[in-house]
């Protein structure tokens, strides 16, 4: 079995060219089945959950063709509106066909979806959505599925801004007869990506990035080229490493507006941050300051998914820093891990109470999910002596060669296989 072997102690120095967004390459080639032509998109990064996405595509009908980070999809001749479970199972986003199935064919059945482990994780708001859109909707065991009956399009009200929820309501939504409004949406930046691009197809879509969106119904589709917005959770992963480790390291091809929170944190953990449109530059100060409670939430609050990469940075940090994670009832699978390296954490529901600047030494981890498989690897990095870390299917999902591109920041990492 494949592992890293991660040696402590080394400053990072260098650029990183920020990937294309995974969270946000993920809706759109989804959207494509929407399309009866060939759309081309660009930015796509090669991780694991594209390929799974591009493997369900090909499942339905699809012809694809990939080179390098560009990827077209010709959804022209669609023949099935079933995702099977060996593909629905291996991550969270192929619940979106559902949406854009819908949306195409007026019926679809997708094996539930997988994903990191945490929490529940359930789809109620999902097909809640698409009820409200008119859609008939059946759950089972193994699969959920919709068809469409009578009018469509028409008013939904989201409980909780699920980014998942609003992007399949937008694919929905988009291939309905009659016009709708969705309300209590999530405002990340790769839901406004997912309509600007539904928006190039040719779809009427106002107010993405807001709580209301509207869209028209009735519009027919056309195929449309589209570059993917940058990764903003790589990026961040990069700079806490940089924060943790100390050091200076520029992130190109990004946009740093896309991430303002989280560097606002690293800001006041005393990094210096400069930034231009397409990159930004962080130099880590010789000891990190504490910060008294970090709490997660929907964007534009601190991303849930920064939260495992800033907590192993702040464990370089002299003094005690909290966290309250409000978005995953159970995303802290990595502070157990952390104190296996000495990390003095404790964790109460959901807060944890980190006391940093104690020296870390080497262990052998085991990564449960993306984020916190790239907390782990910066944790060890700061830590003194060897450490090992197993579980690296997690990180192939999210990262485009996460150790290799820090072992040319001047990480020591090594991948070996026992
Ligand atoms: C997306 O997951 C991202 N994944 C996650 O990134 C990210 O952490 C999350 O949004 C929050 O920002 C993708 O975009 C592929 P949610 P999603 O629906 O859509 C509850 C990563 O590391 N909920 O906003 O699944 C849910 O249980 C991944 O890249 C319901 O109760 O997140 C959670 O507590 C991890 N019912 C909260 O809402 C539902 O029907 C937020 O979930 C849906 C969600």
């Amino acid at each position: 079995m494949a592992f890293l072997s991660i040696c402590g102690g080394t400053r990072l120095h260098g650029e990183v060219v920020n990937s294309g967004a995974k969270n946000g390459a993920l809706p759109i080639l989804s959207a494509c089945v929407l399309v009866e032509g060939t759309c081309l998109i660009h930015n796509c990064p090669d991780i694991a959950d594209v390929r799974t996405t591009l493997q369900i595509l090909s499942c339905l009908g699809c012809r694809i063709q990939r080179q390098g980070t560009s990827v077209s999809v010709d959804a022209h001749a669609i023949h099935t509106g079933k995702v099977p479970g060996d593909l629905a199972g291996q991550m969270r986003a192929s619940i979106l066909f559902l949406g854009a199935l819908y949306a195409r064919l007026g019926q679809a059945s997708i094996a539930r979806p997988g994903g990191c482990s945490l929490g529940a994780r359930p789809v109620d708001l999902h097909l809640q959505a698409l009820r409200g859109l008119g859609a008939a909707v059946e759950e089972e065991e193994a699969t959920v599925s919709c068809c469409r009956e009578g009018t469509d399009g028409g008013f939904v009200h989201f409980s909780y801004p699920s980014v998942g929820a609003t992007e399949n309501a937008v694919l929905a939504a988009v291939g309905c007869r009659h016009d709708s409004i969705l309300h209590g949406c999530a405002k990340e930046p790769e839901i406004v990506d997912l309509c600007c691009f539904l928006s190039a197809c040719g779809a009427e879509i106002t107010g993405a990035g807001s709580e209301t969106i509207y869209i028209r119904g009735g519009r027919k589709l056309h195929p449309a080229e589209y570059t993917v917005l940058p990764d903003r959770m790589e990026a961040v992963s990069y700079l806490c490493a940089a924060a943790g480790c100390g050091g200076e390291v520029t992130i190109r091809n990004t946009d740093p507006s896309l991430y303002q929170t989280e560097c606002s944190i690293l800001s006041l953990t005393g990094c210096e941050i400069s930034k231009t449109e397409d990159s930004l530059t962080l130099m880590a100060p010789e000891q990190l300051r504490p910060i008294p409670l970090l709490v997660t939430g929907p964007y534009p609050h601190l991303s849930t998914d920064a939260q495992p990469p800033l907590m192993a940075a702040l464990l370089r940090a002299d003094g005690v820093s909290r966290f309250c994670e409000t978005v995953f009832e159970s995303r802290y699978s990595h502070v157990g891990q952390l104190q296996l390296l000495g990390a003095d954490l404790a964790c109460i529901g959901r807060y944890v109470r980190l006391r940093g600047g104690i020296p870390l030494h080497g262990a052998q981890l085991q990564a449960e999910d993306l984020r916190a498989a790239a907390a782990l690897v910066i944790a060890a990095m700061t830590a003194e002596g060897e450490s090992t870390l197993y579980g690296l299917h997690h990180l192939s999902r999210g990262y485009v060669n996460f150790p290799e591109t820090l072992c040319a920041l001047g990480a020591k990492i090594e991948l070996k296989d026992q």
